[in-house]
């Protein structure tokens, strides 16, 4: 038998820890544990599905688009979606960006004794059903059977991936940290899955502390900066994409070899503002409420600013959060557009 791949290699909390997370994430069933030797955050589900992510068969024809959490995934996943689809902006409406574009470990997040709750809140309602299957069923090894091109979203660091990951296409968007734990709090407090208790300060602390899903982040947004000039890597930051999303959209555009006229690119900004985009129904996640996922209050598409982090960070915080960017990017060239 093939040596295990360090990147599925599991290291357990320490009790204290895994107590202490406990009570912080009341949606989470099973804990969390550390993977790979950066020691990433998932939960004790993904060890269930780790081997198939990691030795899944990736095609050169696979768009991925991966990030870490509130980053601004599901704006890049529809404007990816749209430029390599040839602005097929009827199937896009039509049928919704999860199950166009899903969400690899998803199934991490959803025990089947979670959606045996809902299904029995929801009557076995077929078409609630249908959705939480969806979210539900690790799916790495159904993907194999499915055509190409293959749409797959991920908040995996690429090192969980496949080594091959580089064979498929894959754009990869960071946002400033502060602003992305700012919206992963709301949706941590929001979606069941995760019931976050506690306020933003302790959320930002367990952020730092590499202690919350998907982290440690730097670590996560290095090991795609490391590969930025990687031909089948296009690398994007969530500012650039609010400062100028006419040259992203370009970029992108030339990325997956495809050439649209002026009208066609900004016909696809405008599909892809803000307000059209909290609109849209296929792709704002108002499903989440529907299924019972999220409170009927929550927002997915929230604020869509960069810098609303000011508003949540005391005296304190942002001390320690500057000495924190800081200690993290002095070994590397990765600077971040909303911290120059
Ligand atoms: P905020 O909570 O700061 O508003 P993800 O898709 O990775 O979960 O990222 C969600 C973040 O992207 C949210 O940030 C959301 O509002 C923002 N976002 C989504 N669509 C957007 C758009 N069209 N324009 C600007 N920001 C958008």
């Amino acid at each position: 038998m093939a040596a295990k791949s360090n990147a599925l290699v599991v290291n357990e909390l320490d009790a204290e820890t895994k107590e202490m997370l406990k009570k912080h994430f009341t949606g989470e069933r099973g804990g969390f544990v550390r993977m790979g030797p950066k020691g990433y955050i998932v939960t004790e589900r993904y060890k269930e599905m780790a081997e198939d992510i990691y030795d899944m068969e990736i095609r050169p024809s696979d768009v991925w688009v991966v990030t870490y959490a509130r980053s601004g995934t599901t704006w890049t996943q529809e404007l990816v979606w749209m430029v390599a689809n040839d602005l097929d902006y009827k199937t896009s409406k039509s049928i919704i960006l999860p199950e166009r574009f899903p969400f690899l470990e998803h199934a991490m997040m959803l025990y089947p004794s979670m959606k045996e709750e809902i299904l029995t809140e929801k009557n076995y309602d077929p078409k609630i059903r249908k959705l939480l299957e969806l979210f539900s069923e690790p799916f790495a090894k159904p993907l194999a059977s499915v055509p190409s091109p293959r749409f797959i979203k991920s908040h995996l660091p690429l090192s969980l991936l496949s080594p091959n990951i580089l064979d498929a296409k894959v754009v990869y968007v960071a946002r400033d940290p502060r602003d992305a734990a700012v919206s992963f709090y709301h949706m941590g407090s929001s979606l069941r899955t995760i019931g976050f208790r506690g306020d933003f300060k302790t959320y930002w602390s367990l952020f730092m502390r590499d202690l919350l899903y998907w982290t440690p982040f730097f670590e996560h947004v290095k090991e795609a900066w490391e590969k930025r000039n990687h031909p089948n890597l296009l690398f994007l930051f969530y500012e650039e994409l609010q400062k100028d999303l006419k040259s992203v959209v370009l970029r992108v555009s030339e990325f997956f070899g495809k050439t649209y006229t002026e009208e066609q690119v900004l016909a696809l900004c405008d599909h892809l503002t803000f307000s059209n985009f909290k609109a849209n129904p296929a792709v704002n996640s108002d499903l989440l409420k529907d299924i019972g996922l999220v409170q009927p209050t929550h927002e997915f598409i929230r604020k869509g600013k960069t810098g609303g982090w000011r508003d949540y960070f005391d005296e304190e915080m942002m001390v320690q959060s500057d000495k924190w960017i800081a200690d993290n990017l002095r070994n590397t060239d990765l600077r971040f557009p909303s911290m120059q």
